[in-house]
């Protein structure tokens, strides 16, 4: 199967195709094209003529077309699920988990273009401001370079793509290199929506070339970027005055304090939390804190939960995990786990490679907290448990890390969970939940290495667009 770019609304073959095969059995399930310099240029250029079409469209057909490009999604929802299952190995019922938040998602953006809207200001709260009615305009920022990454490839999509539609806005897509098929899967979806030629392009190809093009190149307004912080650094970098967008992962902490119960559905939220889709999440549980009363008890029933998770075939309805993303992901997580051993960690279970990309749900104690697993983001099945005396000790601990995207408590304690809420350093805190929380509404984003601006539809809108003040004296 070839699949070619997506250009001003037509499919355009390439100069080169790559091979893309499945993480889990190795076969190639396609032949995707590969951007270079000259379609790169192309694609900005239609998304460049597109956004004085979609500039002027009214809100209400924003609005229409994201409602029915969801509503497609919807009525193909298992064919998109399957499509996971086969590029990222993402286990089926994963898989139908993400794709309808994608919907949801592409349905809060439809909301969301119907509701934009500045305010007015005061003027006259300044001297020489008097005699002046004022107010504020929100207009589209103009063309938006969206870089994804593998691990959501419709719902981290339709968090780029959704709001800049809800906002006027035409986009240029590069879809994860691992991923493509999920993103051009959604060409036919939206014109089928009724988006004008030019509004979404969608261009697999190298972060050199495209990635590169995308953050210098002037015609593009606003950067939105998911991955790692060594490349979202370098891209703000290079992008002199565009807006950019950065979330780039964690090595989130989850704080469970004397006052919290280990109820059943504790242990599941951690076991979900820490090894859904394979640790391949940016909020993922890596580092558990359980103070010293809880951590026998915790530690015990974790592991035991944790090793009746299912590993296997994606698409198996019964299966927890598969593949990570490639073999070298799962070399690598075998590399750290045996350095974190070297330095005296403790596996309570997994730890090591069952087969060629697959890496087991790996429980550790005792990890030294500059141990790769404890303070680089692992993104991997594995979490490290620890156990503290004071609510403090736990909070700098979850804070002694360079990024910073969401953090949880568990507390019965509202002192605790408020001096949590205060302290700890992130984009979100979670009170009674894991720090993997997330709908597709709410403020998502993170602070130090984590990255900056935010997701979530209204406020991915206001990234996505220009204020504007009107000021009219009488
Ligand atoms: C991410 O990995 O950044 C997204 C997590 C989510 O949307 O649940």
């Amino acid at each position: 199967m070839k699949k070619h770019l997506y250009i001003n609304g037509r499919w355009k073959e390439a100069a080169s195709y790559t091979e893309l095969a499945s993480p889990f059995t190795g076969e190639v399930i396609a032949h995707v094209a590969q951007a270079g310099e000259a379609d790169t240029d192309e694609a900005i250029q239609a998304a460049k003529a597109a956004s004085v079409v979609m500039a002027s469209m009214p809100a209400h057909r924003r609005s229409a077309i994201l409602e029915k490009a969801a509503a497609l999604l919807e009525a193909r929802k298992e064919e998109m699920a399957r499509i996971l299952a086969l590029e990222a190995a993402k286990p089926i019922k994963t898989a139908r988990g993400e794709i309808a938040r994608t919907i949801q998602t592409y349905k809060f953006a439809a909301m969301e273009a119907s509701r934009i809207h500045g305010e007015t200001v005061p003027l006259d709260a300044a001297p020489g401001g008097e005699g002046r009615i004022a107010f504020t305009m929100r207009k589209p920022i103009g063309v938006v370079g969206a870089i994804t990454p593998f691990n959501f490839p419709f719902n981290l999509v339709a968090h780029k793509v959704g709001p800049a539609i809800a906002a006027g806005n035409t986009v240029v897509l590069k879809p994860a290199s691992q991923t493509p098929l999920s993103a051009l899967a959604l060409a036919d979806l939206f014109a089928e929506a009724g988006l004008p030629e030019g509004a979404l392009n969608i261009i697999p190809g190298k972060g050199s070339i495209v990635g590169e093009k995308l953050v210098r190149d002037p015609r593009i307004a606003a950067i939105t970027f998911t991955g790692s912080p060594e490349v979202g650094i370098a891209m703000k970098n290079k992008a002199g005055l565009k807006r950019v967008t950065l979330e780039l992962g964690s090595n989130s902490g989850l704080i469970i304090d004397e006052t919290a119960d280990i109820t059943q559905e504790l242990i599941d939220r951690c076991v979900l939390g820490a090894f859904s889709f394979s640790g391949q999440v940016c909020i993922s549980i890596q580092r558990i804190f359980v103070h010293a009363a809880k951590f026998d008890e915790f530690a015990v029933r974790f592991k035991e939960a944790t090793e009746k998770l299912v590993i296997g075939d994606p698409f198996d309805d019964r299966t927890d995990l598969s593949a990570m993303i490639s073999n070298k992901e799962a070399a690598r997580m075998q590399q750290w786990v045996d350095s974190a051993v070297a330095q005296g960690a403790v596996v309570l279970t997994g730890g090591k490679e069952v087969s060629s990309g697959v890496f087991p749900p790996t429980v550790l104690t005792n990890v030294p907290s500059q141990e790769p697993v404890s303070c680089q983001e692992v993104f991997g099945p594995l979490v490290a448990l620890s156990s503290f005396d004071h609510l403090d000790e736990a909070i700098d601990a979850v804070n002694d890390s360079r990024y910073g995207l969401q953090a949880g408590i568990y507390t019965r304690d509202i002192q605790s969970a408020m001096r949590a809420a205060e302290r700890l350093e992130v984009g979100g805190v979670m009170i009674n939940d894991f720090p993997t929380f997330r709908v597709d509404n709410m403020p998502y984003g993170g602070v130090k290495e984590s990255g900056f601006g935010r997701e979530g539809i209204r406020y991915a809108v206001e990234e996505m667009t220009e204020l504007k003040l009107i000021s009219i004296k009488l």
